[in-house]
């Protein structure tokens, strides 16, 4: 039997809570101890972290969200004899986003499709496995695979976000489910896939679906009963209703034209929030426009608020208090969710109260976060779509040519962002930012013939245009600007203090401890330590599988553990292409911990040999090219630009002969639906495609399989001829 879906038999299985008895799985054999009764977490431990450095109760470890580790018996000194202490081996192969929380030593971490787990972080014993069922065809409605960042912790309780839109409270004991609110409208094609957070007992939440067509809003829950207490629309709606807050109706004016509303208009928010107890001022992040392209959103331009900022709320109410907005008139997909770290810098002589963040859009910027004032805010990566900040308006200055109107544009920061959701951390020790930093070009081309699709890809541009020149030469001159690195920011000095060169984009989030380390996992497979205070490698350890989600650290009887979900898949390895490939990884899903001189090993990695098994190409070059428009449209955002797979999804030039005659039935009848590959006859009851559709499409998956089989071939014969360059 295929070893995932044999874990997920055995996961799965009535009583298989135990951890699966396969070797390897999670070696040594766990040994049984008694675990401390269920520990109820509250605002007031929450907010006491550093009295518990042991345990890591919330999101960013503090309301804060610095991700910093008072731990220190782990550092510079010993750090190379870290080892893997255990390790657990998900029943599921897609992207892994999780930041464990752990507390009494019990570990809370989420998978793919939005399933619990909880273990026994001393020995990895798994505790108990919550899968909420998420329907598999909603994988359709989500941009950027069926990942999940993370749980919140409450009164002896664990709460998660479902890709379908559900919140869910269940026993922190035993996983059994105690309320599950719906908090999305269920024929829209929003889902959840951030952490939730808790402020004061409610259940902050919000959600995702910008690509698709949606409103972005954020809401409060009762942690206790699940009882909706506010929700705060971040855009407009339609202008011709009263606005839901006054706070909408200053928005209202600066968007202007088209009729957003009717789609939703955008702004979701989908992951970073932060909590100041002292001023009691909620933080949310705001994503982008929908669709990204202005010209159809709002062709009259304006700022169009409360796109790409960030919101102060308070939280017992909703209610605003200030905002900031990073990128006027978004037209990139430059979300501001990204995380944001609170801190007191000591400024020109004066200690401020500032809010750090470093979105997508390029800028590091450092606010007051009792007033939202704009401190300072400097490139952290290339930008061609402004030239700077007005620092008497705190506003960035937009290049209009950037904006496609009459041309296509090649834009950096890509919608990737030049730093996306994966956390940064900020180390007190160094008054250092650590940042996963990444810079990947994009060409943005309006799309004239653009009509919604309900449910599917909605973002007014041709994505055709953004992917890979085919001429070989121009391809690798393209592949030489992606990059990827781990920054450590000086956020007072608002510049660079040292950088390590990661080869590839898309890597893992950072964990900065009070050992003076900073730890991060690679898009090529590599989980390593740092030194803080100058970049030297001190210590790695590879793990098979690419690494974007975060690090975390925390102590069981004294003893620290230094811990990372792996898991290649997110956003730019689904949307795959030759720039994924970078990486070279393929998602194996998995929970790894170290220690000091910890002794477990993995499994040896699985290697699979398919060859592209293409029937003959019978189509004509049109045919090729108007299946290659229809996979662009419908297919690439999964399978990955030119039909190159990412690692996380199949590729579909690797396709069985047996698929090849199957091609029809997937892609229409949806033969593979339980596994999220969706039938495209009809997505929310709107016609998609049709068998000439479907047949165009194969048409140019097999021309992309023939290309591939000759360069393998090429590749072969070179490596027979004794060349180093052999088939990858
Ligand atoms: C939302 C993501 C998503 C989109 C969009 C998507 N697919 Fe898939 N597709 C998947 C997943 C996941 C699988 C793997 C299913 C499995 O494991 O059996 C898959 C599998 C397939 C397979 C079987 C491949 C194999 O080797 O087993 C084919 C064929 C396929 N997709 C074609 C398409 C085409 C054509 C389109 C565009 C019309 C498309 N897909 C769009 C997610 C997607």
């Amino acid at each position: 039997m295929h070893r995932v879906l044999l874990l997920a038999v055995m996961v799965l299985l009535p009583g298989g809570c135990g951890v699966p008895a396969e070797p390897g799985a999670a070696a040594p054999a766990p040994e049984s101890r008694t675990l401390a009764p269920v520990a109820a977490v509250d605002d007031a431990r929450i907010r006491a972290t550093d009295a518990e450095p042991q345990n890591w109760m919330s999101h960013g470890r503090s309301y804060d969200e610095q991700r910093f580790s008072p731990l220190d018996a782990i550092n510079r000194g010993n750090v190379a004899g870290l080892g893997l202490d255990w390790h657990f081996d998900f029943p599921t192969d897609r992207g892994m986003e999780a930041t464990p929380l752990v507390v009494e030593g019990r570990m809370y971490v989420t998978g793919a499709w939005s399933h619990v787990y909880a273990f026994d972080a001393k020995t990895g014993a798994l505790l108990w496995h919550h899968d909420p069922k998420v329907p598999p065809e909603w994988a359709v409605h989500l941009c950027c695979d069926v990942v999940n960042r993370g749980v919140a912790l409450w009164q002896g309780r664990v709460y998660a976000g479902t890709l379908d839109g559900r919140l869910i409270a269940l026993d922190a004991a035993t996983g059994a489910l105690v309320w599950s609110q719906q908090t999305t409208p269920t024929d829209k094609p929003y889902s959840i896939t951030g952490a939730p957070r808790i402020v004061k007992g409610l259940v902050i939440i919000g959600n995702g679906g910008s690509e698709m067509g949606v409103r972005g809003y954020v809401s409060a829950y009762d942690a206790a009963t699940g009882g909706m207490k506010w929700r705060f629309f971040t855009v407009p709606g339609d202008p011709a209703q009263p606005a839901e807050s006054p706070a909408l109706e200053t928005a209202k004016a600066t968007w202007s034209g088209g009729e957003w509303w009717k789609t939703g208009g955008g702004g979701t928010v989908w992951d970073s929030m932060a909590y100041d107890p002292a001023l009691d001022l909620l933080y949310v992040g705001v994503g982008n426009g929908s669709p990204w392209n202005q010209q159809i959103r709002s062709p009259g331009g304006g700022d169009n608020l409360y796109l790409s900022s960030i919101l102060a709320l308070r939280p017992e109410t909703g209610e605003y208090v200030w905002h900031y907005q990073t990128t006027p008139g978004d037209a990139w997909d430059y979300t501001a969710t990204q995380h944001m770290i609170l801190a007191d810098l000591v400024i020109g002589g004066q200690t401020r109260k500032v809010i750090m963040q470093a979105p997508k859009n390029g800028f590091f910027y450092v606010l007051d976060r009792a007033t939202g004032e704009f401190i300072s805010g400097e490139a952290y990566a290339q930008q061609t779509w402004t030239t700077g900040i007005d620092k008497a308006t705190g506003k960035a200055q937009v290049v209009e040519t950037a904006r496609y109107h009459d041309k296509e544009a090649l834009v950096l920061p890509s919608p990737y962002g030049a730093h996306n959701w994966q956390p940064m951390s900020f180390s007190p020790r160094t008054g250092l930012v650590y940042i996963p930093v990444q810079e990947i070009p994009f060409v943005f081309k309006h799309d004239p013939a653009y009509r919604h699709h309900q449910g599917l890809w909605n973002v007014g541009v041709q994505i055709e245009a953004a992917g890979l020149p085919e001429d070989p030469a121009v391809a690798a001159q393209v592949l030489k600007m992606v990059q990827g690195r781990l920054v450590a920011w000086d956020p007072v000095a608002q510049k660079e203090v040292w950088r390590v060169e990661l080869h590839a984009p898309f890597n893992g989030g950072t964990l900065s401890t009070a050992g003076d380390l900073v730890f991060a996992g690679s898009a090529r497979g590599e989980f390593a330590a740092y030194d803080a205070a100058n970049g030297t490698a001190l210590w790695s350890a590879p793990v098979q599988t690419g690494v974007i989600a975060p690090p975390i650290s925390y102590a069981v009887d004294g003893k620290q553990y230094v811990a990372v979900v792996a898991g290649w898949g997110g956003a730019l390895p689904l949307a795959g292409g030759e720039v994924a490939r970078l990486a070279g990884s393929v998602n194996r899903s998995r929970l790894l911990v170290y220690s000091l001189g910890g002794k477990d090993t993995l499994p040896a990695a699985v290697q699979t040999t398919r060859q592209p098994e293409p029937p003959a190409l019978q189509a004509d070059a049109a045919t090729v090219a108007a299946g290659k428009t229809l996979y662009a449209q419908y297919c690439m955002a999964c399978h990955g630009d030119g039909a190159v797979g990412g690692g996380v999804v199949p590729d579909l030039r690797y396709m069985s002969a047996q698929t090849h005659t199957e091609f029809e039935a997937i892609v229409l009848g949806g033969l593979r639906h339980e596994r999220g590959m969706v039938g495209f006859a009809s997505v929310m009851g709107q016609t998609v495609l049709d068998a000439e559709g479907a047949r165009k499409i194969h048409a140019y998956v097999i021309q992309r399989a023939e290309a591939e089989k000759t360069r393998l071939a090429s590749a072969a014969q070179a490596a027979a001829a004794g060349s180093a360059e052999g088939p990858r």
